[in-house]
């Protein structure tokens, strides 16, 4: 049975403030963390700006004083939750070493919830985008040897194979290819609107994150990775924010905002080995409770809506589960790895004319070379070879096998 969360009373919002010290939490070792548990801290931390920045964007929309005072009271919650979810990030992980932890939730993630989606287009969306990130683990792990003669299975430890996905210099779309029809909102799955928010986030937080860390190296080659990248998060925001249904009130939003992040506390919680950090997901699943009913209350004010009427009676009984995927993206590999998007569709990319926008754009962006490509050349060239971790055998994709190792 999954949680109703209705029938909890949670605690109560007004409750929620800590104090400074329980904001600064002793960050895990970077060295015992189990890997799962670092991408769990990162899904959260982007999961809590969301609703950070959905609440702020919210409160830019109304002209209420006593509604823009329960939003800021539930969102300066949401902004302590945040500081408690990413102190938990140790300082000696490098942010080269966070983006390789981000990636693996990139990859693990959405092959999960590929794996689970009920909506046959949404499915589709998911995997789509996943062999785009599944390559970006490929070319940060390189750029990560390439700098700092940095082994990346120390931090995905095997449990996530790396090798090239779609190849980032072909991701490159024109922004009209990258926008998605949306689902409805009457008619949807709810597992599926849990779905489409989450991934959403978690994008969001990753192209946040790039935006923010590209310039933290002198090295042009990092540098420009991180932008070609960064831009690619842009476009996986872009695709996966327009399938969500637009009709749905603020209000509404808001209550599946919260519901969401209950959702998602109960999945990681029961997962978690490390009881430190267990903990927190426990006491957050509580505040996400108190903040729901809030939510609720609002809803019920100012729309007349029962909140039975859009909560379902259960969340989903399947925790959200951060595990290998490996045979799924290898599968999703050998069959989808030539898709392209034309408008809301996805084609095989020789089904498009050569005057499609794909191809001029391509040519812009691409003009003079792409440092997702530079940094395998560049690694090889240091290395003798790139850098690798498959664990399931050669790569599905023959195009794909690695030239040097096939030689061997
Ligand atoms: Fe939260
Ligand atoms: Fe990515
Ligand atoms: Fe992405
Ligand atoms: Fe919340």
């Amino acid at each position: 049975m999954g949680l109703n969360p209705l029938e909890h009373k949670g605690i109560p919002v007004e409750d929620q403030v800590r104090s400074w010290s329980d904001l600064n939490p002793q960050p895990y070792d970077k060295h015992a963390v189990d890997p799962y548990t670092r991408t769990r801290v990162i899904l959260m931390n982007g999961i809590e700006v969301e609703s950070i920045l959905f609440s702020h964007q919210f409160a830019r929309h109304t002209d209420d004083v006593d509604l823009k005072q329960k939003l800021a009271l539930s969102r300066r919650i949401e902004a302590q939750q945040q500081k408690v979810v990413n102190g938990l990030n140790p300082g000696d992980q490098t942010p080269l070493e966070t983006t390789i932890g981000y990636e693996q939730v990139a990859v693990d993630l959405t092959a999960w919830l590929a794996r689970h989606e009920p909506n046959p287009y949404l499915h589709q969306a998911l995997d789509f985008a996943l062999l785009e990130d599944f390559d970006h683990l490929y070319r940060y792990a390189n750029l990560y040897e390439l700098l700092d003669g940095g082994n990346a299975t120390e931090l995905t430890e095997h449990l996530t194979e790396i090798t090239p996905g779609r190849p980032t210099i072909v991701e490159h779309r024109h922004p009209s290819d990258d926008v998605r029809g949306h689902f409805e909102t009457h008619t949807v799955d709810p597992l599926s609107r849990l779905h489409v928010m989450t991934i959403v986030a978690a994008e969001q937080q990753t192209m946040n994150f790039y935006m923010n860390h590209g310039t933290d190296w002198i090295e042009p080659i990092a540098r420009g990775l991180y932008a070609e990248i960064a831009l690619i998060e842009e476009q996986h925001v872009t695709h996966y924010e327009s399938l969500l249904d637009p009709l749905d009130s603020w209000m509404k939003m808001l209550v599946f905002h919260e519901l969401d992040e209950i959702y998602l506390y109960w999945s990681m919680l029961q997962q978690e080995q490390d009881s430190r950090i267990r903990s927190i997901w426990e006491e957050h699943l509580d505040m996400e409770i108190g903040q729901l009913h809030v939510a609720c209350d609002l809803l019920r004010r100012y729309e007349g809506v029962e909140p039975e009427e859009i909560v379902p009676a259960e969340l989903p009984d399947t925790p959200v589960t951060f595990e290998p995927n490996k045979d799924y993206v290898r599968s999703v590999l050998a069959e989808q790895i030539q898709l392209q998007a034309d408008g809301l569709e996805f084609v095989p990319v020789d089904d498009l004319p050569k005057s499609h926008r794909y191809f001029a754009y391509q040519a812009k962006v691409n003009a003079g070379g792409a440092p997702s490509e530079q940094v395998i050349d560049a690694n090889r060239d240091k290395s003798g070879r790139e850098f690798r971790d498959e664990t399931e055998g050669e790569h599905p994709v023959v195009d794909l096998r690695d030239p040097v190792s096939a030689r061997r």
